[in-house]
């Protein structure tokens, strides 16, 4: 079986063909070149895998170390992504995933933002559920040579309780207690990564701009966030059972089209752990 990458249009996303399960296990080659291109793509789509929770876990290991606390799934290393809070206890944090986000931009502890996580379609919803990304290299690109300059210096104070208050606007005093338990971090606007391209770091945990008026910081975040996410530059994948995407952390932003908390929606996520800070 030959495989094949073709792009998902021109600005993020590609999709692989030819590849099975039996590959995904025994070829040696497969994690450099799936890093490869995902380096070049940011999103690469997995049709019609169908891959088990264990074959999914064994090929994220050929592409670094894994997370493994526990993901209210019974196989280590997989974290269970739905709303219903029966088969997630955390489910209620999940709806943040409806906006624009990084994974890991305000973690409990010093950890790097993930290098790469992947979902695999155990159950789909009726309606929405559809899952968006859009690069935040092509967003540094595209700014002015102005603009690259002027936000060369600027940096940005992150929070778990931004991101949470645009899905739970009037918290509980216990809610926006847990939010604030989790330490704030802050990162550079513009993300030099050890490859040398450079990434905005965008998305719902930014809260402000340090030393910025608080209106225009918002404004300015909320301006950046408008173009690079605009509809012709964002691949919105249509799940179906079986389907598995792989997406890379650094440098796409990513979120969750709204779906039915009833709804029988499940992903099974696996998450590469980063090895890079933001800076
Ligand atoms: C995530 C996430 C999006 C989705 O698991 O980090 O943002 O479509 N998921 O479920
Ligand atoms: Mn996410």
């Amino acid at each position: 079986m030959t495989t094949t990458i073709e792009p998902l249009g021109s600005q993020v996303g590609a999709e692989v063909r030819g590849l099975d399960r039996e590959r995904l296990l025994t070829d040696d080659t497969l994690g450099d070149a799936v890093l490869d291109a995902l380096e070049t793509y940011g999103v690469l789509v997995f049709r019609d895998l169908h891959l088990d929770p264990e074959t999914q876990v064994a090929f994220c290991r050929r592409l670094g170390e894994i997370d493994t606390e526990p993901g209210h799934h019974p196989v280590p290393g997989i974290y269970r992504v739905s709303l219903d809070t029966t088969k997630n206890s955390s489910a209620s944090y999940l709806r943040a995933t409806f906006d624009w986000h990084i994974d890991g931009c305000t973690p409990q502890d010093d950890a790097y933002p993930q290098k790469a996580t992947m979902l695999t379609a155990k159950a789909v919803a009726e309606r929405g559920g559809e899952t968006e990304f859009a690069s935040t290299y092509k967003a540094f690109d595209t700014l002015s040579d102005e603009e690259k300059q002027r936000f060369a210096t600027l940096r940005v104070v992150h929070s778990l309780e931004a991101s949470q208050r645009l899905v739970t606007p009037d918290p509980s005093p216990e809610q926006l207690a847990a939010w604030r338990r989790r330490p704030s971090k802050e990162h550079p606007l513009i993300w030099t990564h050890k490859s040398g391209r450079r990434s905005l770091v965008l998305g719902a945990s930014t809260d402000h701009v340090v030393g910025m008026d608080p209106d225009e910081s918002r404004a300015l975040l909320d301006d950046l966030l408008r173009r690079c996410t605009t509809p012709e530059r964002v691949y919105r994948h249509e799940w179906s059972v079986g389907d598995t995407v792989l997406w890379d952390n650094r440098g796409v932003i990513h979120r969750a089209a709204p779906y039915d908390p009833d709804s029988p929606r499940e992903m099974l996520r696996t998450t590469v752990l980063g090895d890079e800070p933001i800076r």
